[in-house]
């Protein structure tokens, strides 16, 4: 079990691997061994995370500061990866924005804009990625979100992006599976600490209710995703692609009822209280 674990070799890419989820997956690959590259757009975090993954165990770290909306940026940045670090074993793109609002009441550029990161930002990724991916054997792995494939009220702009992300796992998986590349998506449910979640549950009795709604009953951690992602890229999932891995503590298992009524009516009832 131990060697089906063993990363020290491998290279290892997370693009928004600079903060909550994203950092906890880029710091479990590094406590394999990995060499680990993070990129994002905030320089400060790129460098903060680039240190902390040495301490972790990686075996070299890497970071590259831009943002996934620009194209050539993205281009360029994957580069200078590939030619510090050799081609790609694992691909994990999770740069991602979120706000809770109801969609009549969110400008076009709001939508645009959670589009342009989440989906055009996985697009950008895929494609400056493919010539760097090792072949036979590299992981890409997508980070989707419940909202793919549960509509919320106040996420619409979610909602579309990540269905779109999943959309493009399983077609990847079709178009690229003949060079021996898997894609897959991972489906974080509610992750305690992180920026996402604070932004759909930003208070007590949110994160309390949320909690409820959870079979396992409580929100997961960072190191629980970074553990999907270290099986789907480990010889353990050498025979899974275009799947679509919850997880979640089961939150899926509710349907879409349950999250999407809490967030319409925070929503409404904050317009009630502004209004
Ligand atoms: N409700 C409604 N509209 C909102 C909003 C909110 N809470 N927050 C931002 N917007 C709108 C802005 O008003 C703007 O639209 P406008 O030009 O019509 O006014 C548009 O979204 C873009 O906002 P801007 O602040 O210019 O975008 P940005 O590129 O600087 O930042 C965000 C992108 C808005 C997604 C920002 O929240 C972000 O950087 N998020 C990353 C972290 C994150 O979301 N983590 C959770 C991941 S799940
Ligand atoms: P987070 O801490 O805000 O992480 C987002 C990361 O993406 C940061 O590193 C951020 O760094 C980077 N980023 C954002 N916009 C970018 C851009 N335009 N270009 C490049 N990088 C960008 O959020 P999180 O909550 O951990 O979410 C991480 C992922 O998990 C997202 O894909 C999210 O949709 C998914 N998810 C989260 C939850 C949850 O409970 N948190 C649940 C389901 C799914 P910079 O600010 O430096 O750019």
């Amino acid at each position: 079990m131990q060697m089906e674990l063993d990363f020290s070799d491998r290279t290892v890419i997370v693009i928004g691997g600079t903060s909550g989820i994203n950092r906890g997956i880029a710091e479990t690959f590094a406590a394999e061994g990995a060499r680990v590259a993070v990129a994002s757009r905030s320089r400060d975090k790129v460098d903060d995370t680039v240190a902390a993954l040495g301490q972790a165990g990686a075996s070299r770290a890497l970071g590259a500061a831009f943002d996934v909306r620009d194209a050539g940026a993205v281009q360029a940045g994957l580069a200078g990866f590939h030619a510090e670090l050799g081609d790609f074993d694992v691909l994990v793109s999770g740069a991602a924005g979120n706000f809770p609002a109801l969609a009549a009441e969110m400008s076009v550029n709001a939508f645009r804009t959670v589009i342009e990161i989440d989906l055009m930002g996985t697009v950008h990724v895929m494609k400056a990625a493919y010539p760097f991916l090792a072949r036979p054997g590299a992981s890409v792995v997508n980070i989707s979100a419940p909202q793919a494939f549960q509509p919320a009220e106040g996420q619409a702009h979610v909602c579309a992006a990540k269905a779109g992300i999943d959309q493009i796992t399983r077609t990847l998986a079709l178009e690229w599976g003949p060079e021996g590349i898997r894609v897959n998506s991972v489906v974080p449910g509610f992750i305690a600490g992180t920026e996402g979640a604070k932004r759909l549950a930003p208070t007590e009795r949110a994160e309390r209710d949320f909690s409820r709604s959870i079979p396992l009953g409580h929100f997961g951690q960072t190191r629980d995703i970074g553990h999907a992602c270290l099986f789907l890229s480990s010889p353990l999932g050498s025979y899974v692609t275009g799947n679509v891995l919850m997880v979640d503590g089961g939150l899926c298992q509710r349907g879409s009822g349950q999250l999407g009524l809490m967030l319409g009516e925070m929503l409404r009832g904050a317009a009630r209280a502004t209004g």
